[in-house]
């Protein structure tokens, strides 16, 4: 049996670092309020100009060549992002197209910071079942752009980047499990309400949070999804090699590694440098362990997100 496989991985955070400290010159807020209470410490921001899909270019030129592919490889993108370069074309033309590919599909998926996963998802059955045989996914977001700024409930939380992976078949290692969620009826607890119609904008352009709803509901949804998926490959939480969850906050990932039932040493938290990133974070930690090499071929890991919608899923999987 052929499985869909994560064939090289690479990230890409913009060069702007907005730290506490920075934001405690500009709005009331403390380090010390923002580390306990969410673990982050800094926050990267795209610069003027800079698009989802420049982004997106860093992350998935890295990951083609992590996986030795090339342009000329990849016949199917699918980037995962709740800000998109524009209405249309999609983010995955665009990025398509600056990447030099000319052959394949390209679409976006919009499942806010579980759009990773459910792209994934997608590629997974994509690949699998060998109607593609080179996928790129990514994740890859501006989320300061959906900020206010003088919000100190969220602007301290979010910040910009791109993450992305390659998909290929494989005959041994691969993704062995999926599972996705979604509860419409939650989609008020976090939101941005915007949107174009008749040349203006209509709606509030800045995102809104009920913050303790969105908490509970993340380690609801992941504590039942991971153990759906566990269920449905056989596995057990001792299995779990590494566990990438969603970065959203270092609070949520300790509370949903107690629940799931891994070690704090097998979780793999990068939120403090660089924030939620919304659909980049689960691409751009999973990068991160795979480079410093704690996450080794033939290890298994859970990948988690949790979004607005409210949305979320699971992918288990062996590297
Ligand atoms: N600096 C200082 N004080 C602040 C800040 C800030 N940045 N933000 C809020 N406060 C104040 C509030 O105004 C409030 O003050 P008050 O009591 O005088 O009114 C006080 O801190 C407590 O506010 P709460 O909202 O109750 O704080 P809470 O302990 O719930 O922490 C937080 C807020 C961190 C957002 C928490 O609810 C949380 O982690 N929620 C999860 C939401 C999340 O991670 N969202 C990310 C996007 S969703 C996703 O990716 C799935």
């Amino acid at each position: 049996m052929s499985l869909a496989r994560i064939a090289g991985t690479g990230s890409y955070l913009p060069e702007r670092v907005v730290t506490n400290s920075e934001l405690e010159g500009r709005i009331d807020t403390s380090d010390e309020w923002i580390v306990s209470r969410t673990g982050i410490e800094a926050r990267h921001v795209a610069a003027d100009g800079e698009l989802t899909s420049d982004l997106a270019l860093q992350a998935a030129r890295k990951a083609l060549e992590a996986a030795g592919r090339g342009p000329g490889d990849v016949d199917l993108i699918i980037v995962a992002t709740t800000t998109p370069d524009m209405v249309f074309p999609s983010t995955a033309c665009i990025l398509q197209s600056k990447l030099g590919v000319q052959q394949g599909a390209a679409f976006d998926v919009q499942a806010v910071c579980t759009g990773f996963i459910y792209a994934l998802s997608v590629a997974d059955r994509m690949v699998a079942t060998g109607g593609h045989h080179c996928a790129l996914v990514v994740g890859a977001e501006v989320f300061s752009r959906l900020l206010d700024w003088n919000d100190r409930r969220t602007c301290v939380l979010f910040g910009d980047g791109a993450g992305a992976v390659v998909v290929s078949r494989d005959g041994q290692h691969g993704i062995l499990g999926t599972h996705l969620g979604a509860d419409g009826s939650l989609g008020h607890i976090l939101r941005v309400t915007g949107g174009i119609a008749e040349g203006a904008v209509r709606g509030n352009p800045f995102l809104e949070m009920d913050g303790q709803a969105v908490f509970r509901t993340a380690i609801r949804t992941l504590g039942e999804s991971a153990q759906t998926v566990l269920q449905q490959t056989g596995l057990r939480p001792r299995d779990i090699d590494w566990f990438v969850p969603h970065q959203a906050n270092a609070r949520i990932i300790n509370a949903l590694a107690d629940r799931v039932g891994v070690p704090a040493e097998r979780v793999v938290t990068t939120v403090a440098r660089h924030g939620n990133t919304s659909a980049a974070s689960v691409p751009l930690a999973l990068d991160t362990a795979v480079r410093d090499g704690r996450i080794q071929a033939g290890e298994t890991l859970m990948l988690q997100g949790v979004g607005g919608g409210m949305t979320w899923g699971s992918v288990l999987l062996r590297y």
